[in-house]
């Protein structure tokens, strides 16, 4: 998808079905590549990050196979240590295959990851940690090179990186002995992988918390249904509050999205929930902050402009903090375009609400940003073409065929 036209003023009514998780099933892809198996993985996200991925374990040697949202995977002949540069490169999941290679093959060799510009993202967490378990790491251009089972021990991350968190939990699926990770990423995500894992043999305990510890044991193959993707339900939410629309959401979680739900019953939203089902209906929106992003069970990152784009005509101001990564406003000058009255000064945004919002010729910037611009375009008066729409393929499924559904006047060229 390269450029979406959207004809705002429509409120978003109806109901979805939330698909499986980008954060969840991508290091659960790596796994199947450390471990010798046959795996069955139902609600697999149509994704592009997905397909990506998939076709990345297929040129390791890991055979796949996807009818409706089951992707079935057997990894039991040989599995190289290599993924392909061309589509690793594009994943910044991609360094997950680090740790998973390891496991599986003492030794690994990656591009530079790719993913969302959102600062610098470095590696320096995994890459220490790595070396701290005995693996020798080697910095290439452009590509990472690591050797040596990873021995058994104690690492400690500074900070509760997501990735760093999950190489660790797959290199540990090969190290000599027990590995204990301190200040590990308490995410939902961390947790999916985890039960994942659990299902293929692993002992793992503390999942969820700062403090999780892998011990070696023999591995098989499992089936696993993916958790439901948290970020796409806010999604959803955030565009039905936006438009003055209603919205119900099953097969999500609401325990993983509290901080996110709760923002959104304070700006005036009415949620109300039923086994599995979650309904908003938008009603006239006021200020809801401060925002301030964090490690999970913080208000998560990825929410931020999805939720900034919802309140652009809230009454009264919103400021927003970015904690967890140091470029996470790129969505605002777009939002501009179409109205809004955000300032921003270093990790602060403030947003003063506005009457109303008018289209404007923008470009996507990266996924969530882009998701923040059609929830705005979605509210504004008037047509918007979105450029460089190709972002939201990589993390959400059927985009605009869910939002016609919806009423959306969306339509991609
Ligand atoms: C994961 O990215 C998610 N991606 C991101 O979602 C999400 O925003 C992020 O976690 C935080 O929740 C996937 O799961 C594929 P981090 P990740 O390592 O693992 C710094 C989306 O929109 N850091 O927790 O890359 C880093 O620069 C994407 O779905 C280091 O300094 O995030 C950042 O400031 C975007 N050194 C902070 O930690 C390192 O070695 C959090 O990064 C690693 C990270």
């Amino acid at each position: 998808m390269e450029t979406l036209t959207i004809l705002g003023g429509q409120p978003l009514r109806g109901t979805l079905a939330v698909q499986g998780s980008k954060n969840a099933v991508l290091p659960i892809l790596a796994a199947a590549a450390a471990i010798p198996g046959r795996f069955a993985l139902t609600n697999f996200p149509p994704i592009r990050d997905g397909i990506v991925t998939r076709e990345l374990l297929e040129g390791l040697g890991v055979r796949t196979f996807l009818r409706g949202d089951c992707l079935r995977l057997d990894s039991t002949g040989p599995v190289g240590s290599a993924p392909d540069p061309k589509l690793a490169g594009r994943l910044r999941s991609s360094v997950l295959f680090l740790g998973a290679l390891l496991a599986r093959n003492g030794k690994a060799a990656i591009p530079l990851p790719g993913g969302c510009v959102l600062g610098a993202r470095p590696l320096d967490l995994h890459l220490t940690a790595l070396e701290a378990l005995g693996v020798c790491v080697r910095c290439e251009p452009g590509r990472l090179v690591c050797a040596g089972r990873p021995r058994g021990g104690t690492v400690l991350l500074r900070y509760p990186s997501v990735g760093a968190t999950e190489n660790l939990m797959l290199a540990a699926l090969g190290a000599a002995g027990p590995v204990c990770i301190l200040g590990a990423a308490r995410e939902p995500e961390i947790r999916d992988l985890a039960d994942f894992l659990t299902a293929c043999g692993a002992r793992i305990r503390g999942a969820g918390t700062a403090c999780l510890r892998i011990e070696p044991a023999p591995l098989h193959g499992a089936a696993h249904r993916v958790l439901p993707d948290r970020m796409e339900a806010a999604t959803w939410l955030c565009a039905a509050a936006a438009t003055g629309g209603s919205l119900t959401l099953t097969g999500l979680r609401p325990d993983h999205l509290r901080p996110v739900l709760k923002t959104l019953s304070r700006a005036g939203c009415r949620i109300t929930e039923q086994s599995g089902r979650l309904t908003l209906c938008a009603g006239p929106l006021r200020a809801a902050g401060p925002v301030v992003t964090g490690p999970y069970p913080a208000f998560p990152t990825d929410a931020q402009a999805p939720v900034m784009a919802a309140l652009l005509r809230a009454a009264g101001s919103t400021v927003f903090e970015e904690t967890v990564f140091e470029a996470r406003f790129r969505h605002v000058p777009a939002l501009r375009a179409l109205g809004a009255d955000i300032e921003t000064a270093g990790q602060l945004a403030r947003v003063r609400g506005v009457k109303s919002l008018h289209g404007a010729r923008i470009a996507a910037t990266d996924l969530r940003g882009a998701a923040a611009m059609v929830i705005a375009a979605l509210a504004a008066e008037g047509e918007t073409t979105l450029s460089q729409a190709w972002h939201l393929d990589r993390g959400y499924g059927d985009f605009v065929e869910r939002l016609q559904s919806l009423g959306a006047e969306v339509h991609s060229a």
